[in-house]
């Protein structure tokens, strides 16, 4: 069931797994700031990726960070002191669209060749480079797309370890014709005379493949290459090593203080308040607003995970009754995010006022946030995701964001470590507003949310059952307003319909349906017309993201 598409398939070991919530949405994970707050510290080694806009930078800075090497993305345009501020052992120039000798096009800093920091540059990186240090960089009239066959003349460093022929990953249109001077050129493809070059003495490396991508067989051996041979990194960083450094660093920054955290159930701010509870125990309030619109059993779980399992202080709400009396009479999607959210942050400033003496205010933004939202250099002018329950900014908290360091799958990671049950730490997203958009054209009553939780169930224990729930992006149900003939027994039926909404996504901007298996589909829809009365019919829904979205409403 992996990706059909060919984008999809390139990135599929990206899965950020950052759902962008719509705007007004209730998202207790969002939220950037502009300081890179929860940087491990400067013992930490890293090494820093310069983004000239490639489609994969995010990428690199993953890869890096899986050889055991922290690694952060900077814009191109930060300064030689920004970049020295992070003491890095070695500087990445990521690919990028433009072409070097374009008029405007992003320029490379000749300053960071002289700070003795090894250099490698990768595609429109290593272009630059080239055309920085004397050598030839053209257009060409045939550009080199894809897969593409890796001739070795001679290893040096960057290939040491790797075959005289390899497949390999491109994607480019100006091609280097000779190296500069000084650099012994390494390999070509069919399309480039020069596709890796080194000069060992410089410190300055350069390739024009992709490592970064599944397609490059022998990338991450390129990458370990650097890293450890020319940039002499011991590859000691993983993400539950950022624990200890995050509970020193909460420490710090709450002192005697008192938190309070939202938790919806998600894993970002799941592990957000855990890793707050470690670092100033019941000092931590959690706040769990139970809106009625979450699917069965979600809000015991959460709140035997956090009360009972962690002895996290916990305030459970249950505060259904007032977002179904708020959401009274209204079909309409945007109408209902809206309602929600604002109730929900009514629900939160009461419980918040509640507490006594509380300062800090936890959030689970991820890395992937932090880059969205042009942050991390502390310079750049940042856009904050105001989704975060759409708590508004009188809210005089000061944020504790433990883990803007990190990519989704390290939280998770985290997460297993600091003993986040498995239902937990591997949750497929599930919008703030829960179930309520997931009623289609009609009014989410007590009633129909019953209907749907049921169904929803079905689904989740069959896919679990199968082995897919976590290759699936997201797996749901929806119930549209409207009912279909049926005949059960010697008796007809007008039955709700339950449509099934299952999508393979990196990261929900794109997103294929999934091909489930029928005999699977066949046991979800006749479990969920046998056990659900009113249910009398169930489809599939196969249309992908774009045209689809992935929710209905
Ligand atoms: P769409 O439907 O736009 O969804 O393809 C993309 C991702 O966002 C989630 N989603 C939401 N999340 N509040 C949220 O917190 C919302 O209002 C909302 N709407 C959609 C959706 O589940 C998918 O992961």
């Amino acid at each position: 069931m992996s990706p059909t598409n060919p984008a999809a398939d390139l990135a599929e070991r990206t899965a950020e797994a950052g759902a962008r919530p719509a705007a007004g949405a209730i998202d207790l994970e969002g939220e950037a700031q502009t300081s890179a707050r929860a940087r491990p510290g400067s013992a930490t080694e890293e090494v820093v990726v310069l983004d000239y806009g490639g489609q994969y930078s995010q990428l690199i800075a993953r890869r890096v960070r899986e050889c055991g090497v922290f690694s952060e993305l900077l814009p191109h345009h930060v300064g030689v002191a920004e970049v020295m501020g992070r003491h890095p052992k070695g500087i990445i120039l990521s690919g990028g669209p433009a072409s070097v000798y374009e008029q405007g096009a992003p320029r490379l800093r000749r300053e960071l060749l002289d700070l003795g920091i090894p250099v490698l540059g990768i595609c429109y990186g290593m272009q630059l480079l080239a055309r920085e240090l004397g050598g030839r960089v053209e257009g060409a009239d045939v550009g080199e797309f894809g897969r593409s066959q890796l001739t070795v003349a001679q290893p040096g460093r960057l290939l040491a370890g790797t075959p005289a022929q390899q497949t390999c990953w491109m994607s480019h249109r100006d091609t280097i014709y000779s190296s500069p001077p000084g650099f012994s050129a390494l390999a070509a493809s069919t399309a480039s005379p020069v596709a890796a070059f080194e000069s060992v003495e410089r410190g300055v490396y350069g390739i024009q493949f992709h490592p970064e991508v599944v397609h490059t067989p022998y990338g991450q051996q390129v990458l370990t290459n650097f890293l450890a041979d020319v940039c002499g990194c011991e590859r000691s960083w993983s993400p539950s090593s950022v624990i200890e450094e995050q509970v020193a660093r909460i420490r710090v920054q709450v002192g005697e203080g008192r938190a309070i955290c939202g938790l919806s159930g998600g894993v970002d701010s799941s592990v957000a308040a855990l890793l707050v509870h470690r670092a100033i125990g019941d000092r931590l309030t959690c706040v769990f607003v139970d809106h009625g619109l979450m699917r069965k059993n979600e809000g015991a779980q959460v709140i035997a995970a956090f009360a009972d399992n962690f002895h996290v202080p916990l305030v459970a709400v249950d505060a259904s009754e007032r977002f179904l009396a708020r959401l009274k009479g209204i079909t309409d999607p945007e109408e209902k995010r809206k309602r929600i959210g604002a109730e929900f942050i009514r629900v939160f400033e009461e419980e918040a006022a509640k507490l006594e003496d509380v300062s800090f205010l936890v959030q689970g933004t991820l890395y992937s946030d932090v880059i969205e939202s042009g942050g991390g250099t502390g310079a750049a002018t940042i856009k904050s995701h105001h989704n975060v329950g759409g708590l508004p900014d009188d809210l005089k908290f000061e944020l504790v964001e433990p883990l803007r360091a990190l990519f989704k799958d390290e939280v998770r990671a985290v997460g297993a470590e600091l003993g986040l049950p498995e239902r937990l730490v591997w949750r497929q997203p599930f919008p703030g507003p829960g179930l309520a958009i997931r009623i289609v054209g009609g009014e989410a009553t007590r009633e129909r949310l019953e209907i749907l939780r049921e169904a929803d169930a079905i689904l989740q224990d069959e896919i679990r059952k199968a082995g897919l729930y976590r290759e699936l992006w997201q797996s749901f149900c929806v119930l549209p307003d409207i009912r279909a003939v049926g005949v059960q027994g010697d008796s007809r039926t007008y039955g709700h319909v339950i449509a099934i909404r299952a999508v393979t996504s990196d990261d929900a901007m794109t997103a294929d349906w999934a091909r489930l298996p029928y005999d699977l589909l066949e046991r979800i829809a006749s479990r969920m017309t046998g056990e659900i009365r009113a249910v009398g019919r169930v489809v599939l829904d196969i249309t992908s993201k774009p045209p689809g979205t992935i929710e209905w409403e």
